[in-house]
């Protein structure tokens, strides 16, 4: 690759959007992946490191993949095979082909550290699954919040819940340590589902991937399962659904895409109801007379018909990287 733009690590429980933003990254020059790490999320961490490896070997990316957490830091939840399938990755037709290819010796958080400490302020670390392996990793080494060039990640809300009414899942999945990295001093990066929900990928977006390979189309069939899900949740009348995890790398690729506001931010924890909010202040304050720790970059607004037009174009192009 020729000089890209970002160095990033993508950690991550796919996952169908999770898929979308590994191969948004994966398509474009401006982004190199330096390594996949696997977490515990929308699956089982056995799940959603099998469905990594199938990715990059059915898609053909030479980026390794590293094991992570197996479960997060204190909360304990079901998987919710309901809305990514048991597998974590399901489909409406054709599958990923399994794979023989094996994750790499050592562990995600090892992997983490090591890269990060060769290229001190150079790594983004991509996070779309639950914090864990970010918040192992900074109880390790809390040094390396200032080798960190950032965190962007998807996860939380400036507005409303999708697992709880007041909770993200990736947030609530592992709030405590969501809590950690909030407080961790690394530069933070947020796609929230206020933002998130406006990103849809459109019924025409899958009709046009799907026209890309009018025969067997894994991407499309994989993508219209995420799509059913959300219609059979939210209604049938939907002209899409929302695409969280690829906004993250969608910012690293342009950030024009998406109205940024610099926020106080924080992760309840303990036993409320509201375990896992995200709660940023978003009150307006005089700039003079503002004392608050803004430690979260927090993402507003979208471009939608921008990006819906970016991660069509890499999942057209992801189609013709399958083998018949
Ligand atoms: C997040 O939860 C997961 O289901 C998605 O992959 C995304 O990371 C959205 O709340
Ligand atoms: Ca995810």
């Amino acid at each position: 690759m020729s000089n890209p733009s970002h160095r990033v690590i993508i950690d991550c429980d796919p996952g169908h959007d999770d898929m979308a933003a590994i191969l948004l990254a994966a398509w474009h020059d401006s982004i190199q992946v330096e390594a996949i790490t696997t977490v515990c999320g929308n699956a089982s961490l056995d799940n959603t490191t099998n469905n990594a490896l199938r990715i990059v070997a059915a898609f053909g990316l030479d980026i390794p993949v590293y094991r992570g957490a197996v479960q997060p830091l204190l909360h304990r939840y079901e998987f919710p095979a309901a809305f990514h399938g048991p597998s974590g990755l399901d489909s409406v037709g054709v599958d990923l082909p399994q794979t023989d290819r094996q994750a790499e010796k050592g562990h995600a958080v090892d992997a983490i550290i090591r890269i990060v400490d060769a290229n001190p302020g150079e790594i983004t670390v991509v996070v779309i699954g639950p914090m864990t392996n970010l918040a192992l990793v900074l109880a390790l080494r809390p040094d390396l919040a200032t080798k960190i060039k950032q965190i962007v990640f998807m996860g939380g809300s400036a507005g409303e819940g999708n697992v709880t009414p007041a909770a993200e899942f990736n947030i609530w999945a592992d709030a405590e340590a969501a809590r950690i990295v909030f407080r961790s001093g690394v530069k933070l990066v947020m796609f929230g589902l206020n933002a998130t929900h406006q990103t849809l990928l459109r019924r025409q977006d899958v009709a046009a991937v799907r026209a890309a390979r009018p025969d067997a189309n894994v991407v499309a069939d994989i993508m219209d399962f995420y799509c059913g899900t959300y219609y059979r949740f939210a209604g049938a009348d939907k002209p899409g659904a929302p695409l969280h995890d690829p906004c993250t790398i969608a910012y690293l690729i342009d950030p024009s895409l998406f109205a940024m506001a610099q926020l106080p931010g924080d992760v309840i924890v303990g036993d409320a109801e509201t375990y896992g909010q995200t709660l940023i202040d978003l009150r307006p304050q005089d700039p003079a007379h503002d004392q608050r720790v803004k430690n979260v970059g927090v993402a507003m607004q979208a471009d939608a018909p921008r990006f819906a037009a970016l991660v069509t174009e890499a999942l057209i192009w992801a189609t013709g990287r399958i083998s018949a």
